[in-house]
């Protein structure tokens, strides 16, 4: 039974925490290696990709700064509908690297005209998009604005963060053409945080090739000097490997679209559910997958609301920022279930019939 319905960290399935405790292994041997050569075809399976996946010792954040290093030639321009798009324009601003965004308003999405009459305007080596955007609760319409900037711009890098939706919802990175899709561990891979992955393309390998200061860490070039032979450049952190390896053959029994299906019911019955007795935030439309973000319409407290919770064990997350008691969030995303997700609704309902009697 699910406890944290929070964008993560997940609730991690025993059997994986177990797989964690296997004995050490040299990351310069032959079973590292055999491991890691396990896990790359069931992380291909996931991301829908026949590209190379980079699995990094870090979160996702890293990953955002090597993609960034490593991409960007002379301009990048970047979609931000929330906190995690802002990220990315901190990330290129932190760089010095030089980045322009679209931005829309918090709960609308990045509409593809939007990004397409910026690329017409100028010449941007770049884009950064974000699918799942965590602290609205906003799917973008990826695969549009993807299609539309090609049209425009045919060699054009495109980088999305699929942090809270890789792996729980259907991402067609190769039939979208993302060159770069970057998740963490803790979030719909439902694994400890720990390793980040992302998913890339020949073409953005080319890019690496023609820049100069890729940094070190996240050197795509040197990632995948050590890929071609089932290792890290630095020392993995090989516990998470192994729970990496647990937990995708655990994702194909399931089978990919089961995956897709469960969560995309829990977030059709979570926004239900809401409608009823609150209000969404995000645009209808464009309403995430793995994430609900509600109004706090009758002004409830969250933080009383996760005291009650939490005697339950279970926890729902406050608004995101500025954004906290204004709204709340349920995530429905991992190895939870609709059962787990109503027997969360029924706590939240019981709450709220004894705070509105009292
Ligand atoms: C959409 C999105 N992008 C990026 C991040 C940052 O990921 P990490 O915390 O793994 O660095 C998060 C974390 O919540 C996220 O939800």
């Amino acid at each position: 039974m699910a406890r944290l319905f929070i964008p993560g960290p997940t609730d991690v399935d025993q059997k994986i925490l177990k797989a964690m405790q296997q004995p050490m292994i040299g990351h310069r041997s032959d079973a590292f290696a055999d491991l890691f050569a396990r896990t790359q075809p069931r992380l291909r399976e996931t991301f829908q990709t026949k590209n190379r996946v980079f699995v990094t010792t870090s979160s996702g954040t890293g990953l955002f700064e090597g993609a960034m290093r490593n991409m960007v030639s002379k301009r990048i321009l970047i979609g931000v509908c929330g906190a995690f798009g802002q990220r990315w324009v901190d990330v290129a601003n932190s760089n010095e690297i030089s980045a322009e965004s679209v931005d829309s308003k918090w709960g609308e999405p990045n509409l593809p005209e939007l990004i397409i009459s910026k690329l017409k305007s100028k010449r941007y080596d770049t884009l950064a998009l974000v699918h799942n955007e965590t602290s609205t609760g906003i799917e973008n319409p990826i695969a549009k604005i993807i299609a539309e900037s090609r049209a425009i711009q045919p060699d054009i890098i495109i980088m999305v963060d699929a942090v809270s939706s890789a792996g729980g919802v259907d991402i067609r990175t190769d039939d979208w053409g993302i060159d770069i899709l970057i998740t963490s561990s803790h979030k719909c891979m439902a694994l400890p945080p720990g390793l980040a992955f992302a998913a890339v393309s020949d073409r953005a390998m080319e890019r690496a090739h023609s820049i100069k200061h890729r940094g070190h860490y996240f050197d795509f070039l040197l990632l995948n000097k050590h890929l071609q032979r089932n290792m890290t450049p630095a020392t993995p952190a090989i516990s998470f490997f192994y729970a990496l390896d647990a937990q995708l053959k655990l994702m194909q029994e399931e089978g990919l679209s089961n995956r897709f299906n469960r969560h995309t019911q829990m977030a059709a019955y979570v926004q239900n559910w809401a409608k009823d007795r609150f209000d969404l935030f995000a645009l209808e439309g464009y309403r995430s997958k793995t994430v609900t973000t509600i109004r706090n319409t009758k002004g409830i407290s969250i933080s009383d609301l996760n005291k009650s919770l939490s005697e339950n064990g279970k926890q729902i997350s406050n608004g995101y920022g500025d954004l906290k008691n204004e709204t709340f969030r349920i995530a429905h995303m991992g190895e939870m279930d609709l059962e787990d997700i109503k027997s969360l609704l029924d706590h939240i309902d019981t709450y709220i019939s004894h705070t509105n009697s009292s």
